[in-house]
């Protein structure tokens, strides 16, 4: 749950991808709540995770739809919807719990505060990751009554740890990023919202286009481009990648279609209108501060005052005209106060590059400096992008990683045509490109943890650079030794290639720190190989920091995709306590048998 790391957006995506297909065992939405026959105690709280834009919404609607409609779920008697973003417009106020209904579900007043503690309730708190209060389950302030008046993040605490209202059924819906709000040991059930199959990404362009050639054009285009093809599991990405390609092959302006991500982005920035008009390059370049200042921070949701200070008129009427209309939204809410948001995070990121791009290109060295440091000075395209590689790599969660992707798109000289009026005057002398991919690759990642490093090879692909994989084959043939460094350009040749059937470290020629960087393909073989049962682990170093690495191994065991139920462990010094208690915990529900196994010190 504390790793962020391995669970940024498209990361996930990318693993997600290796899964589908499988015999998993799906969910329904409407049966989150209810136990599965082997598995001993109700579901109390569940919490939904799933990647931005994939539909976790949907499914909360389709869940209260369907109970409303009395189809499903019907010993729930009440179902409360609140979603953070409102709950956000209320933070500094005093409630009870039945005040805080009241004000959102006004129809629940003719509801006694002794009839509420007897009917059933189901709380949806959907949006955690657009939560601004700040939940302190550690704080021993105890609310059990549901007249008691108390903050609202106290009151949330009370009811998600069972101290408030503890026969209530609590679902909460997350970006995985923001899970770790929510402590483990008071959740019950987790879920994924897990996007689109193969055969679903298909049939999203097949029932969206009538012209059935032109969706087997796109089809057989995005097939051809791996990075693409993972990302499309999002359907907002898949809405993005119709309207360009058709834009593209049913307009008179041919060329190449789009291959890389940053390639699809810009061509999705221009498709409604052909040329910029000034007004609206105004307004995008503002938008882009909007975005690039708020992701630094983590957030994604703007009330009007974010929007003020990034120069944003919200009376406007560019805000919602043109291009803006298609990657803005407003969305009115409760006490009439609207909110804003891009139509997906990847925007977000993406707008946020264009932003930081035009500021080096226009000279804008304050700016640049409040996010490289004040030592900060004027400096080439190489040196500057360096530094926003270092800097991203620095970042505890991978917040910047997309950001930091786009940007090395955004040097490729296509792009740059592309958006020439919002990026303004390049320099794109072939000696200053080929730097940064040579700084690309030598960019020191021994600290860095494996996932994380994989991100330098995303950027190469960017700039389509793939020269790499020729380097690692021919280092493959040789059967030379691969360094850290080759080892994550390995790893991440594994991840695009299709499901590997095995996977033998022992294999490659190269040291532990090598082998390490690996981690990230063992894991999508282990979960993309749904017949492995046994599985053997050793050296493993407990504690010295690589924590993360067995929390996603754990992550990976205690999904139903998995059927190890034979784990051995081969430790070299005793693991620490709350490790195994997390390890036991976890895998208990899966009857895995395990085996601790200590290693006499050499
Ligand atoms: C809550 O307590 C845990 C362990 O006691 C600690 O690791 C964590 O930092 C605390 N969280 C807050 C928000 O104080
Ligand atoms: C591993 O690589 C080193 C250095 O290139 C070489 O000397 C050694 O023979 C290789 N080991 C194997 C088992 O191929």
């Amino acid at each position: 749950f504390e790793d962020v790391n391995t669970q940024h957006e498209v990361k996930q995506l990318d693993r997600v991808s290796k899964i589908q297909n499988l015999h998993d065992s799906p969910i329904r939405c409407q049966d989150i709540f209810k136990s599965f026959p082997d598995q001993h105690g109700a579901i109390r709280v569940v919490l939904t995770n799933g990647v931005a834009g994939v539909g976790k919404t949907f499914s909360v609607q389709k869940f209260t739809l369907d109970w409303a409609e009395g189809l499903e779920n019907q010993d729930v008697s009440v179902v409360v919807l609140l979603s953070f973003r409102e709950l956000n417009l209320i933070r500094d106020q005093q409630h009870s719990l039945l005040s805080l209904l009241h004000v959102f579900h006004p129809t629940l007043q003719k509801l006694p505060a002794e009839q509420l503690a007897k009917c059933k309730l189901l709380f949806i708190f959907d949006g955690l990751d657009e939560n601004r209060l700040s939940l302190d389950f550690n704080s021993s302030r105890l609310v059990s009554d549901v007249t008691q008046t108390s903050s609202v993040n106290v009151l949330l605490t009370n009811l998600i740890k069972g101290k408030l209202l503890p026969s209530a059924l609590i679902w909460i819906t997350t970006r995985p990023a923001a899970a770790n709000q929510i402590p483990p040991s008071c959740v019950t059930r987790v879920t994924e919202v897990r996007g689109f199959t193969d055969a679903q990404k298909e049939e999203y362009f097949r029932r969206r286009f009538s012209d059935e050639e032109l969706s087997s054009r796109i089809i057989s285009h995005i097939q051809t481009c791996r990075s693409l093809h993972i990302m499309c599991g999002i359907p907002v990405f898949c809405w993005i990648t119709a309207t360009v390609l058709e834009n593209m092959l049913t307009s008179e302006q041919r060329g190449e279609l789009p291959k890389t991500m940053t390639d699809m982005y810009s061509h999705f920035l221009l498709t409604s209108p052909q040329d910029l008009m000034e007004a609206d390059r105004e307004v995008l370049l503002k938008l882009g501060k909007l975005a690039f200042e708020h992701l630094e921070k983590g957030n994604i949701m703007f009330y009007q005052e974010d929007l003020e200070q990034c120069g944003l008129d919200v009376t406007e009427a560019s805000v919602y005209s043109g291009v803006c209309t298609e990657i803005f939204k407003r969305e009115n809410l409760i006490f009439q106060k609207p909110v804003y948001c891009f139509v997906h995070l990847s925007i977000q990121e993406f707008l946020a590059a264009v932003y930081m791009f035009h500021c080096f290109t226009s000279r804008k060295s304050e700016m640049i400096k409040t996010f490289l440091g004040k030592t900060y000075i004027e400096t080439s395209l190489d040196e500057f992008m360096e530094k926003v590689v270092e800097k991203s790599l620095s970042s505890r969660n991978g917040h910047l990683d997309l950001f930091v992707r786009f940007l090395h798109g955004l040097t490729v000289e296509s792009n740059q045509r592309l958006l020439e009026d919002l990026l303004g005057q390049t320099e794109n002398r072939p000696e200053t490109i080929q730097r940064i991919i040579t700084n690309l690759k030598e960019m020191n990642t021994d600290r860095i943890s494996p996932d994380r490093s994989i991100n330098i090879f995303y950027c190469l692909v960017e700039m389509n650079d793939v020269s790499f994989y020729q380097e690692i084959q021919r280092l493959l043939d040789s059967g030379k030794k691969l360094s850290v460094t080759d080892c994550s350009a390995l790893a991440f040749m594994l991840q695009m290639s299709e499901v590997l059937d095995e996977l033998d470290l022992e294999k490659y020629n190269t040291s532990s720190g090598g082998r390490q960087r690996l981690v990230p393909a063992v894991r999508n073989s282990l979960k993309s190989n749904p017949d492995l049962t046994e599985l053997e682990i050793s050296e493993i170093n407990i504690g010295g920091g690589r924590d993360s690495d067995m929390k996603n191994l754990l992550e990976i065991l205690e999904s139903s995709v998995s059927k190890v139920k034979n784990l051995r462990f081969v430790f070299s010094a005793y693991p620490i306590k709350s490790f195994i208690d997390t390890l036991i915990l976890s895998l208990i529900n899966n009857f895995i048998l395990i085996y601790f196994i200590l290693k006499q010190p050499a």
